[in-house]
């Protein structure tokens, strides 16, 4: 029998310093004694053509992409996950057999499951539900409560050209309204997703009355930095569920590491502390 392989993987981006990945993954290949690293790849704009093509040269088994490559990496891949040309980013690049290079996009199976996790009976066809944002977070959000059977996705964007082309683009059930209609939008929806930057440290909350929303809808936010965003914390005051990013950070993690190193890893109440203790 062979000795088992040192496993290589990495966080690719400019920058990276800041990515959770390293921990997540390193958390993992010491939990189930692997052989192997993920470091981090800071890759500069520019770079990224020179970097992909030495992967599998230096021996990486993939690699996730990062800001601000996640859309130019799409483009340099040899073959792409139907997910993630529908998205239209990668965020996950798995070396394959021959030395090619696929591309995944693991953010809407992490959204979804994140969602399971908080709530295991959640589902998308429960009601109407409405999207703030029409980024590329709103894109993997949108593309994955629709696969999971959702009938009407509100979509509201301060750029309401980003919106109607998003709803152009996916079609039904997407509809755009405008983005003065966020706070009336929230009548009879079954849940409530921001996937705008506002809310995040360092930038100011999110502009919305929850009056209408109600009280059996479920308030997601796609950010992790703060854990509760203003958001959240006025939807738990009057007794929203709630669902923040971290959950889906953690959970699209699990799909690229099954695909570099052949084990499905379990987001642990230790390792969700450990994330949680550095942010
Ligand atoms: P990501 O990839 O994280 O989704 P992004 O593509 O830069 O990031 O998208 C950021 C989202 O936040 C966009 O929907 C953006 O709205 P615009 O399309 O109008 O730019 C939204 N956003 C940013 N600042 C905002 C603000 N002050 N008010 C409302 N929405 C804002």
């Amino acid at each position: 029998m062979n000795p088992p392989s040192y496993g290589l993987a990495g966080v690719l981006g400019w920058p990276v310093a800041h990515s959770r990945s390293p921990k997540i993954h390193s958390y993992w290949i010491s939990k189930y004694g692997l052989l192997g690293a993920y470091v981090q790849l800071p890759v500069a704009p520019g770079q990224l053509g020179l970097a992909l093509p030495g992967l599998a040269a230096l021996g990486f088994r993939g690699c996730n992409i990062t800001l601000p490559h996640k859309v130019d990496a799409l483009h340099l891949v040899d073959a792409l996950d139907a997910n993630a040309a529908r998205i239209g980013a990668i965020n996950t690049i798995v070396v394959q057999g021959d030395g090619s290079l696929k591309g995944f996009n693991n953010d809407g199976f992490g959204y979804i499951q994140s969602l399971l996790d908080a709530k295991p009976d959640w589902r998308a066809d429960a009601g109407p539900v409405a999207v703030l944002g029409a980024g590329g977070a709103a894109r993997a959000v949108v593309l994955s409560l629709a696969d999971r059977g959702a009938r009407e996705i509100r979509l509201l964007n301060r750029t309401p050209e980003k919106a109607q082309a998003l709803a152009n683009e996916f079609g039904a059930p997407v509809r755009a309204l405008p983005w003065s209609q966020r706070h009336a939008a929230l009548a009879d929806v079954a849940m409530l997703v921001n996937t705008t930057s506002q809310g995040m440290q360092g930038q100011p909350a999110l502009d919305l009355d929850l009056a209408a929303l109600p009280l059996h809808a479920l308030v997601s936010d796609v950010i992790y930095v703060p854990m509760q965003t203003p958001l959240l914390a006025a939807a738990r005051q009057r007794g929203n569920a709630t669902v923040n990013g971290l959950g889906m950070l953690l959970n699209q993690a699990r799909p690229a590491f099954e695909a570099w190193f052949g084990v499905m890893p379990e987001i642990t109440a230790e390792l969700r502390r450990a994330i949680e203790a550095g942010l």
